[in-house]
């Protein structure tokens, strides 16, 4: 983990109060799917960061996909090209790329988001696995919100979607959609809002599939120190997401709890 410096070297809108982030950065040739940055808003608070899983990376470019939700989104939002941010990264523990290019396929499960480290995901398994069926679920409240669905189709060509109210793939929930196309043996990665994760990680205990769930938790170091981003597991014992996850076996979780 090292403190880098990134130029903003683009913008573009992904969705309703979405947007891509592009960074140039030596960083971006570290990362493995999973991984996240921390990036201080110094105009917000100059300690406590915002933290952003890394959505993608080609050469020393990486982009953030963004959902604004309060001031530091809000800041980032309107960021010009040329503004030079402070990165802590990279952060986390990835997806386990040898264990998953192992497996009979993959599918991606992704609500708006959360399909942020999944993409990236896709794209370092093809190229270490060129021929592992790779699928991406990716589903929204609705259209709007979901996140740039022709470059999620056009960088995983498997891609089906799902809104709630049907206004772009099937109605219903990515999940009802990921049942319909269960395949037995494909490992399931997943990303999303806690609601949909715990939804995900029943469904992983009841079929005994393999699962690894990315969680999201309030940060404030973002490297382990702190103690404020805890998970508890299925033993009783926590968990840091910040330094233990954010990717876990979901059989080793207890139950998800919104906001905790
Ligand atoms: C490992 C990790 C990866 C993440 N990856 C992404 C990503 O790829 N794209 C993305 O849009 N967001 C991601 N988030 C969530 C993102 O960090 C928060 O949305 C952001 O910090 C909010 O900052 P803010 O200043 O705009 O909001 P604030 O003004 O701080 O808060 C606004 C709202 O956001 C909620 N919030 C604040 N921090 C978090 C948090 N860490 N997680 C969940 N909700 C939070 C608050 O409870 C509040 O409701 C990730 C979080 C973690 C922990
Ligand atoms: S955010 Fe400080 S220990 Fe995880």
């Amino acid at each position: 983990m090292k403190e880098m410096h990134a130029e903003v070297c683009g913008r573009r809108e992904s969705g309703e109060g979405i947007f891509v982030l592009a960074l140039r950065t030596e960083l971006a040739r570290e990362i493995t799917a999973g991984h996240f940055v921390n990036v201080k808003v110094a105009e917000v608070e100059p300690f406590l960061r915002r933290p952003f899983s890394v959505a993608w990376c080609e050469g020393d470019v990486m982009e953030l996909l963004i959902q604004m939700r309060g001031r530091g989104t809000g800041i980032l939002a309107r960021a010009a090209p040329g503004t030079v941010l402070s990165l802590l990264g990279p952060l986390g523990t990835p997806f386990d790329l040898d264990a998953l290019a192992e497996a009979p396929g993959v599918d991606l499960l992704a609500g708006g988001v959360g399909s942020a480290p999944l993409i990236i995901l896709a794209a370092q398994l093809r190229a270490r696995a060129p021929a592992l069926p790779v699928r991406l679920f990716l589903g929204a409240r609705t259209r709007a919100l979901l996140p740039e669905p022709d470059v999620a189709s056009a960088r995983v060509p498997e891609t089906m979607l799902a809104t709630d109210d049907g206004t772009a793939g099937s109605r219903g929930t990515v999940l009802a959609l990921f049942e319909r196309h269960m395949r037995a043996g494909h490992i399931v990665c997943a990303c999303g809002p806690t609601g949909m994760l715990e939804a995900v990680r029943k469904l992983a205990a009841a079929r005994d599939l393999r699962c690894f769930l990315s969680l999201e938790a309030e940060m404030a170091c973002g490297f382990g120190v702190c103690q404020g981003c805890v998970v508890r597991l299925a033993g009783g014992a926590y968990a840091k997401v910040c330094e233990d996850g954010p990717v876990f076996d979901a059989a080793t979780l207890a139950p998800l709890r919104p906001g905790q």
